[in-house]
């Protein structure tokens, strides 16, 4: 039970509040969700469901799960790929991870009040900072690492169980105090009404990757904590109850941003700092007649966020903190300090991207948006890509089905269905969609 709520603890995150609304933001609303909804259901579970496999026979780190259940060494390469892209990913994540940690003290210190232009010029005037932001992120993957040594295993597992449903809660509670706002019905229109016009070439492989990013698939993250699974756990039910939880979450988050965010005035399609320029008046406005309820309901927001940010950070960090203790040979707190030095670096160099410092471009994109591009849109299809064609034509069928069924006890009529999955639909699917986005068809 322990492990299942931490494999979901991993997948809702920053990915659902942040991400999610932004990525909706910028693609047209409904329609990007319609896709979202189609990549969860016909990709994502079935990708789930072959990450529990590998790490769930194998019981030893992505890289070498890879090796172990199909007895070749070149496939650990997948694994590598899955540990290079969560270790980039959790770069970027703990910039804006630690931005949640800084609004966090802000609205302790009440330093976020003010009209909604005033909220824009913080968050620019403190994003852009030279050493602030930087010292947030690094601060962020040190608690991460702090975590991670001290193998709080029990305390993190715990926690979820209680900090989980207070987020769905409180989210609730905002979703609420959001749609009242004055102005609000368009944003609820903008979330359920799709408008294919805005729909762009490159909006199938934009849900793609969001998909895969808010399960945290593609990166072995599913595989490497499956590796602590029970023998009876159903798998199939499991990647279904925590795919729909975090479907749950990501659509409450737009729910609440949306109809904030028409209602003072920002644009949906305001990109990373959406959630920062408009929340912070929900809570002002909703609550201008109690004032110290938006207060307290502000401070607990941004704690959940941390919260929910840091149950997947130290997901990410568990990837490489096992692969180098394992691989390397060196005792785990060795292994956890390499990792945090390198996201560290990255992290910085990401944060001083958003404008501190000029030139940290990539393509046009800035070092974050380059950082988050590459992982979701193509590192995490690729590697679901692939583990898709490796569970379904490389791996013996009869320890895939021996998984999947529980040894013949669960699930029979199934596996054929998601045998058929994993060969034919899923490699095809992110085929055509990497197709048709570089213009091929
Ligand atoms: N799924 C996490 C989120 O939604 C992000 C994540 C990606 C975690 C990849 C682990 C691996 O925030």
């Amino acid at each position: 039970m322990g492990i299942i709520l931490a494999t979901a603890g991993s997948a809702v995150g920053l990915g659902n509040v942040w991400r999610f609304p932004f990525m909706t933001g910028q693609n047209g609303g409904a329609a990007f969700i319609i896709l979202y909804f189609a990549c969860i259901l016909l990709l994502g579970i079935p990708g789930m469901v072959s990450e529990f496999i590998i790490g769930r026979h194998s019981q030893a780190n992505a890289a070498r799960a890879y090796g172990h259940i199909s007895g070749r060494k070149l496939w650990k390469l997948v694994g590598h790929l899955g540990i290079l892209t969560s270790t980039i990913i959790l770069g970027f994540y703990a910039v804006v991870a630690g931005w949640c940690l800084q609004y966090l003290f802000a609205s302790v210190a009440g330093s976020l009040n003010g009209d909604a232009s005033y909220v824009l010029s913080y968050f620019q005037s403190f994003s852009t900072h030279l050493w602030k932001p930087c010292l947030w992120a690094v601060g962020f993957i040190l608690i991460t690492h702090f975590v991670i040594i001290r193998g709080v295993q029990a305390g993190i597992e715990r926690a979820s169980k209680l900090l989980m449903p207070l987020l769905f809660v409180l989210l609730l509670a905002i979703v609420v105090a959001s749609c009242m706002l004055p102005g609000a019905s368009a944003g609820i229109k903008f979330l359920l009404m799709p408008d294919f016009s805005k729909v762009s070439q490159s909006v199938m492989l934009e849900a793609l990757g969001q998909a895969f990013f808010s399960l945290s698939l593609g990166t072995c993250c599913l595989c490497t904590y499956a590796s602590y699974f029970a023998k009876d756990t159903h798998l199939l039910r499991s990647a279904g109850e925590i795919a729909l939880l975090d479907t749950l979450i990501a659509i409450l988050a737009g729910l609440m941003i949306f109809p904030a965010a028409f209602s003072v005035g920002v644009q949906p399609d305001s990109g990373p700092s959406l959630i920062f320029i408009t929340l912070p008046n929900v809570f002002q406005q909703a609550f201008a007649t109690v004032p110290t309820l938006g207060y307290v309901i502000g401070i607990m927001f941004y704690a959940l966020l941390v919260f929910a940010a840091l149950t997947s950070t130290i997901s990410m960090h568990e990837i490489g903190t096992a692969f180098f203790t394992e691989e390397l040979n060196i005792g785990r707190k060795k292994a956890a300090w390499v990792l945090t030095v390198v996201c560290s670096l990255i992290a910085v160099f990401c944060s001083l991207s958003m404008g501190a410092v000029d030139g940290l471009t990539l393509f046009g994109m800035s070092l974050l948006d380059f950082c988050d591009f590459i992982t979701a849109q193509i590192m995490l299809p690729m590697g679901a890509f692939l583990t898709s064609l490796f569970v379904g034509w490389f791996v013996n069928q009869h320890t895939v089905r021996n998984e999947f069924t529980n040894h013949g006890t669960v699930y029979q009529s199934l596996f054929p269905v998601y045998q058929f999955s994993v060969r034919y639909v899923v490699p095809l699917c992110i085929l055509l969609i990497f197709l048709h986005q570089f213009g091929v068809i």
